[in-house]
């Protein structure tokens, strides 16, 4: 990214890979129920960008996850607009907060001190909350909460949750109404199911609460109806009438249209009254069944919840006390190391099987090397660990650390478990400084990043292939027929994988043959784009046009790459003297090129290509050696067309606006960099006044 400097470059290289990282994982949580890192590590990942873009304002992405919260309704399902939002509550997490909310109540509605206030005790139930909305008693459409807003449109699914009427029972229902509640999944039938799921072959959840979520969130509702989902009532959205003066009376009128609404709940007065509830709610917790997450106080009277309302997104009217998290120990039996599809590697502790907190834990999450230092557990260890609401149990420390015949400390692998036993690599940050990460070398040939791999090879500013994205290459990747890039070019000569895919439902004949066109269309390729495509760590695209323009051809690249593979310092040295380019991405490519499997790889793709030699920045051009930023909307071209007509014209584009700006070029709208140019008194031209100077 020319026009930053060196630390901003490096920033906004790790802003684009943390956006990345967290829509990676936050696709993997919210639609596929199966999350691949603990809370703590994504939350890590979230506090890294916001320090970041805090100290880095003007490097803030359009896709940047802290302009999204939570969860965006999957593209699947189509969205449902809530008749009123679906709010969240507060947390209440030791009883020193419950007595504070009772006293924060009674002052804002100023009660005389012998007032008693009433509250409803309810178990904070653990799956999801959906939206039922029912039109003269009927049920007629049924959503998830989604971002609160709006949801996913889940009503062939609810239909077949039988604990839920599809015709309201007794009278009295309003004639509109929207019934809250959450679809969970018992304890006991959440195991059952998943040891079914197993020995099907299929995927497993991760616990109940994923379990209620995927099933209920299936595009063949089909599916949902197998799925062992029960429901518990317990609010309300939009109502054409009223129909009850108290949450407690409004919870029997649900059980009397029908509802279960849960036994447990409880009617309570004062302070004192809500901490025996909270510690009955506790007693019983470990034999309900199924997985609460707290207790839920709301204000009885629905004349007090109006005039309390809301604060942002929660009503002042309701807490939730939060269950501590739970412990246990037991006995570290092992170690493995895990190959994230990136390729980092994850130590986890194998555990004797602890119950905690009613599920039986066997796994735990010990991060990375160095974590496992901090703690010092040695296998044969007793451990402490701890589940919050958390996916994934920690281990918090040793117990017997000063038993006499303690093992030894842990060694980190040094190769990685997948079948090429590749080097592991310590992983180092463009400026240099190493991380706590280790990744396996093995890049493509290593089975558990090809598929990363190979969806970053087709990525729109990689190779872009038309009609092949993720989807398609999870499934030919499964098949067996793409293993590595090279193996996209061979498609059109692989006439098992064509017959099969003809067979299959979703690829018709006009299907494949744009596939096919797609691959041909792309045989012929520039340089940049395929050291882009090649995936090699800290090599941006950037990073990638640097390189193109200074080797020029593929051919002097490849030879260069062998060289500093062979630990040749002049080869290194060539590399370093590039613009903006450091030790991280010297380190990169040589670790990538010394590996065997790499560089047969990336030769069988070579053989496949036409690749064309980069143009050398040209000077003979009025805006040769300028840096132009671009800045508001234009009208003739889009941005990635003038970026690349301005370096093909031997021009840098930059970003942001500096004193080492030449050139800003203007449309309708811009903002603060065309002030800013302004301030610096630099050349503006408007995208006319552009393409007259570049000749376009
Ligand atoms: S009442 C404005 N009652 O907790 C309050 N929510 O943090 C609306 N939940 O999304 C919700 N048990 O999924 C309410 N007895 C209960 C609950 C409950 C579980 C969940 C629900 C909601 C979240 C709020």
């Amino acid at each position: 990214m020319s026009g930053l400097t060196p630390e901003q470059a490096e920033a906004a290289e790790e802003l684009q890979r943390l956006a990345e990282q967290i829509a990676t994982h936050d696709r993997l949580y919210y639609q596929q129920e199966a999350p691949a890192i603990s809370d703590a590590e994504y939350d890590e990942l979230r506090r890294r960008n916001a320090l970041l873009e805090a100290r880095f304002p003007q490097l803030v992405r359009e896709d940047s996850p802290s302009l999204r919260v939570g969860s965006t309704p999957a593209a699947r399902f189509a969205p449902v607009e809530h008749g009123l939002p679906m709010l969240s509550i507060d947390n209440a997490f030791d009883d020193a907060a419950l007595v504070e909310f009772e006293a924060r109540v009674r002052r804002f509605l100023r009660l005389p001190e012998d007032e008693p206030v009433a509250f409803t005790a309810e178990p904070k139930i653990d799956g999801l909350s959906a939206n039922l909305r029912y039109q003269r008693g009927r049920l007629v459409q049924a959503a998830t909460r989604g971002d609160g807003r709006t949801g996913e449109d889940i009503t062939d699914n609810i239909r077949t949750v039988g604990e839920i009427p599809q015709r309201l029972h007794g009278q009295g229902w309003p004639d509109e109404i929207e019934i809250r509640g959450e679809v969970y999944m018992r304890l006991d039938d959440f195991e059952r199911m998943n040891a079914g799921e197993a020995q099907a072959g299929r995927r497993t959840y991760a616990n109940a609460r994923s379990g209620a979520s995927g099933s209920l969130r299936q595009l063949d509702a089909e599916i949902s109806r197998g799925r062992p989902l029960r429901f518990y009532a317990y609010a309300w959205g939009r109502a054409s009438a009223p129909f009850a003066g108290t949450q407690w009376e409004a919870l029997n009128r649900f059980r009397d249209w029908g509802f279960p609404v849960s036994e447990l709940s409880d009617r309570v007065e004062g302070p004192e009254g809500m901490l025996a509830a909270y510690r009955a709610f506790e007693g019983a917790r470990p034999t309900l069944g199924f997985e609460i997450d707290g207790v839920v106080f709301k204000v009885d009277r629905l004349d007090w919840q109006g005039r309390l309302g809301f604060v942002s997104r929660s009503p002042r009217w309701a807490i939730a006390r939060k269950f501590p998290a739970q412990q246990a120990e037991t006995l570290l039996e092992g170690i493995d190391i895990q190959v994230g599809r990136t390729g980092s590697l994850t130590p986890v502790a194998r555990l004797r099987p602890v119950p905690v907190g009613g599920v039986v834990v066997k796994n735990a999450t010990l991060h990375n090397a160095d974590e496992i230092a901090r703690l010092d557990v040695r296998v044969g260890d007793t451990v402490r660990l701890q589940r919050a609401g958390d996916v994934i149990p920690q281990v918090l420390g040793v117990v017997d650390a000063d038993r006499p015949d303690r093992g030894e400390p842990y060694a980190f692998p040094s190769l990685c478990p997948c079948p090429l036993r590749t080097p592991v690599a310590k992983e180092t940050r463009p400026s240099g400084v190493e991380t706590v990460v280790r990744r396996c070398t093995g890049e493509f040939a290593c089975p558990y990043q090809r598929l990363e791999h190979l969806i970053h090879f087709v990525s729109r500013r990689a190779f872009d292939v038309e009609g092949l994205g993720a989807k398609q290459l999870e499934l030919f990747n499964a098949e067996g027929w793409v293993n590595e890039p090279a193996d996209i070019f061979a498609l059109p000569r692989n006439e098992a994988a064509l017959a099969a895919l003809r067979a299959r439902d979703g690829f018709g004949e006009t299907s494949i043959r744009n596939l096919l066109a797609g691959i041909e269309a792309r045989r012929t390729i520039s340089l940049e784009r395929m050291l882009y495509a090649l995936g090699v760590r800290h090599v941006g695209e950037t990073t990638a046009v640097t390189l193109a323009r200074g080797y020029g051809s593929w051919a002097a690249f490849r030879a260069a790459m062998d060289r500093l593979a062979t630990g040749d310092e002049a080869a290194a040295a060539e590399l370093d003297a590039m613009d903006q380019i450091g030790d991280a991405v010297v380190e990169a490519l040589r670790s990538y090129f010394a590996e065997a499997h790499n560089r047969a790889a990336v030769d069988r793709l070579v053989a496949e290509l036409d690749i064309q030699a980069a143009e050398r920045p040209r000077a003979d051009t009025a805006v040769a050696g300028k840096t132009v930023v671009f800045t508001g909307s234009l009208e003739r071209m889009t941005r990635d067309e003038a970026k690349a007509q301005a370096e093909s014209l031997g021009a840098k584009v930059a970003s942001s606006v500096s004193k080492k700006t030449d050139l800003v070029v203007a449309g309708p709208g811009a903002g603060s960099k065309l002030k800013q140019a302004a301030e610096l008194g630099l050349e503006v031209l408007s995208e006319d006044d552009w393409l007259t100077l570049v000749g376009g």
